[in-house]
């Protein structure tokens, strides 16, 4: 997920030009500032590019899920269906704003299964919160059918997904919130940082207000005079990451073109053998094709074509392992997500790069798959 990679000039001249002008906080410093807002700037070209009315920068994707959670209010202690198969981030938020996280199986799509969403609501449940996992979408038409069905909020984990589609529109679009993060290691990074968007005017005055404390950023009189709204914290994006973000967001349509070339130029070899088998898309044409998964015919078969990847220099990408809730040492529930455990044990998967040889590394997983 590599916005690292094609940091150049643009990202350099923006931050040299915030340093330049020597203020690194989001609000006030209006002389030295010379009215230039570069969070705000970053908000509005990010509410645009999703489509939404309202963006809100944070300083990271799980400062972005916890403002999401906190914004709505929910009862605390009711319950938050989510899958089992997540950045251990979106659980401790859940835990964090006082909710209560309720695993789900996930399926072949490696996003949260529908069936189980269904098996799990219960008159507790107040909030569904699905992550598009590796940049994929989960299956949005059944989550907010369900949701309206049920009455249930719901917020998506977008974290690993920003640019990323569903039927023609943007993840983290289509729940009460959406939430991404800009960390060192996604599509668009700016180090660390993360951004909330909402259609909804008073679900962002909420989510604005407990970022920074409560403070509710007011244009007539200075910070050191407003009155404060509502219980907050400290989850502020700097003009550093602002100005980084902006440089970011330009280069992002490009990035995710190239992840797709190269995705369709190894998936096509792969192809060609019938032992393997795709992990399923809800809207293939949307992803951002951050990753390839598929699927060998089981655990064992999967562990040696790993092997023999690394042995070729391929590094399998460690996402289907540490991401599993039996992975995460501080994630404590009853049940033992077999179905999960099982997909994703058979689940061999690769991080496409912008700047990787594709066709060499085609060339090398052709050897493999002719010599298995
Ligand atoms: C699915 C998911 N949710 C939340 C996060 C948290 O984002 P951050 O690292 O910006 O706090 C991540 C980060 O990897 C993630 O992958």
């Amino acid at each position: 997920m590599p916005g690292r990679e094609v940091f150049g000039e643009e990202e350099i001249q923006q931050v040299t030009e915030v340093l330049k002008r020597g203020v690194l906080f989001r609000y006030g410093f209006d002389a030295q500032r010379q009215g230039v807002f570069m969070v705000s700037q970053f908000e509005k070209k990010f509410a645009e590019y999703t489509g939404s009315r309202y963006a809100l920068g944070v300083n990271s994707g799980t400062a972005a899920l916890k403002t999401a959670l906190e914004g709505l209010n929910l009862p605390k202690k009711t319950k938050v269906l989510t899958p089992c198969f997540t950045f251990v981030a979106t659980i401790e938020s859940i835990e964090e704003a006082g909710l209560k996280p309720v695993l789900c199986e996930i399926d072949e799509s490696l996003n949260i299964s529908m069936n189980d969403i269904e098996n799990q609501i219960d008159r507790k449940t107040s909030a569904i919160l699905p992550v598009h996992m590796m940049g994929s979408a989960c299956d949005m038409s059944e989550i907010m059918g369900l949701s309206d069905q049920f009455n249930l909020s719901v917020v998506e984990d977008t974290c690993q997904a920003t640019g990323a589609t569903y039927k023609g529109r943007r993840l983290g679009t289509f729940g009460k919130y959406g939430c991404f993060s800009f960390d060192y290691v996604k599509v668009l990074t700016t180090g660390e940082g993360g951004m909330v968007v909402t259609d909804d005017e008073k679900l962002y005055r909420q989510a604005d207000w407990y970022h920074d404390h409560g403070h509710p950023h007011r244009t007539d009189v200075g910070r050191g005079v407003e009155e404060r709204m509502r219980k907050g914290t400290n989850f502020r994006m700097s003009e550093i990451q602002g100005a980084i973000g902006l440089a970011q967001l330009e280069k992002l349509p490009s990035i995710i073109e190239r992840h797709k070339k190269n995705k369709a130029i190894l998936k096509q070899v792969l192809s060609g053998y019938d032992f393997i088998t795709f992990r399923k898309h809800h809207d293939e044409n949307g992803e951002i094709a951050t990753f390839l998964a598929f699927f060998l015919p089981d655990a064992r078969r999967a562990e040696r074509f790993k092997e023999k990847m690394k042995e070729n220099g391929i590094n399998p990408g460690i996402l289907n392992y540490w991401h599993f809730f039996a992975n995460i040492q501080s994630v404590r529930t009853r049940r033992k997500f077999e179905k999960s455990r099982k997909i994703l044990e058979r689940t061999v998967v690769i991080e496409i790069l912008v700047k990787m040889d594709a066709e060499k590394i085609a060339d090398t997983i052709d050897k493999i798959c002719k010599e298995f």
